[in-house]
């Protein structure tokens, strides 16, 4: 069995959330890279993004993506671009078991309508740039998820947490 568990999906898709819950489930720590990013550069996302642009803010995803993969028995929420490069998702696979939780858009736009911490969503149709953005990234959520779980509007996330331990202890 992997150490460790990462949740991968598309913004609004539950992963902190979720990804608390689980931690709980299974007496693991909790990690939140984006919390880890804002805390090690002492700025909010949107001001890491507004002050220093996009790339700086992948290098600095990849490289605490890099140091949360060495660690043991924690859950880890990833932010919805991390798929974007390779490296992440191999260092996420070599210690993690990786799950995609797959949100569908409806339910991701009514998360995140009201949001003003996702900088790529500050756009004038937010709803067209979740289903242009969402289009690009699916295949490679999909392709670097050991477990898909799907979650709509009608989800509760105890009931996915739950399904996730499962498929974590005992296989898909
Ligand atoms: C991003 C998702 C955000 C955050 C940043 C970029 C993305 O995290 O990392 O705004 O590219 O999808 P959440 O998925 O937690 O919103």
């Amino acid at each position: 069995m992997k150490d460790n568990i990462a949740l991968i999906g598309f913004m609004g898709s539950g992963k902190s959330t979720i990804g608390r819950v689980l931690a709980k489930f299974l007496d693991m720590k909790f990690v939140d890279i984006d919390r880890l990013i804002a805390a090690r550069e002492k700025k909010t996302i949107p001001e890491i993004f507004a002050e220093k642009g996009e790339a700086y803010f992948r290098k600095l995803e990849r490289d605490i993506v890099y140091e949360e993969s060495l660690e043991n028995n924690i859950v880890i929420a990833t932010g919805g671009g991390v798929i974007i490069d390779n490296e992440n998702i191999k260092a996420l696979r070599e210690t993690s078991y990786v799950v995609y939780l797959d949100c569908t858009i409806d339910c991701i736009y009514d998360r995140v309508k009201n949001s003003k911490t996702r900088p790529l969503l500050n756009v004038e149709n937010m709803y067209e740039k979740i289903k242009d953005l969402h289009s690009k990234r699916e295949i490679l959520y999909k392709i670097s998820a050991d477990y898909t779980v799907k979650i709509d509007k009608s989800s509760n996330m105890y009931d996915t947490a739950e399904k996730i331990k499962q498929a974590y202890i005992y296989g898909n």
